[in-house]
């Protein structure tokens, strides 16, 4: 099972990035699996630190994927041995890792949880937080799938918006549209 989740790491220049990411919980342990290259991957290889930070705000996935709206509040913390959470994660774990397992596309990082922390309650599924989810991973290819297919599935997608949609959703989707109108505009030239 993979859980879409958010993952801060920091790099050597104490920068924390933010990055979508899916990843598995196998036996109270975390692997996840950044692709090759990533800041992620360089991040966590020079470190071993990470944070998942489970979250209900779709806003954070698509603003970084379309990118804009990269920069969210992280928590205020001085130990440098923990990455910081995103103020708005439902949970966060802080990780470190442990196996490195190397792939030449997408290598797998296990790694041992250090803190579980719940901030917030789990409020119940929601339809428009699927279809942004689904939506931002179309956006994360929209080099590398046919652009017809990605209209095709946002069409779908748009159901559960219309329907189900809260202010937070709607603001999502409209970042994934916009960026997928500009994407047409630049491909058109
Ligand atoms: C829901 C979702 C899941 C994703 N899962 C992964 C993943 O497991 N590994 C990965 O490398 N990128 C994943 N991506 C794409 C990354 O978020 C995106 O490419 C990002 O820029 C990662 O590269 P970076 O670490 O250099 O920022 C996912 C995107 C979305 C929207």
């Amino acid at each position: 099972m993979i859980h879409e989740v958010i993952v801060t790491t920091v790099s050597e220049k104490n920068i924390v990035h933010i990055a979508p990411m899916g990843i598995q919980l196998i036996d109270d342990r975390v692997i996840i699996s950044p692709f090759r290259p990533s800041q992620t991957l360089e991040n966590i290889t020079k470190n071993n630190l990470a944070t998942i930070n489970f979250i209900d705000d779709v806003r954070v996935f698509a603003g970084i994927v379309t990118k804009y709206k990269k920069d969210w509040e992280l928590e205020d913390i001085k130990d440098k041995s923990v990455v910081p959470r995103l103020t708005l994660a439902n949970t966060h774990y802080n990780v470190i890792a442990k196996e490195f397992k190397d792939d030449e596309k997408r290598p797998n990082i296990v790694c041992d949880i250090s803190k579980k922390v719940i901030h917030k309650p789990f409020m119940g599924f929601n339809r428009a937080q699927f279809s942004v989810i689904e939506a931002s991973v179309l956006v994360s290819r929209l080099r590398m799938l046919p652009i017809e297919k990605i209209l095709q599935e946002i069409e779908y997608l748009k159901i559960g918006i219309k329907k189900t949609a809260g202010p937070r959703e709607s603001q999502a989707w409209k970042w994934i549209e916009d960026k997928i109108q500009e994407f047409q505009k630049e491909n058109m030239k």
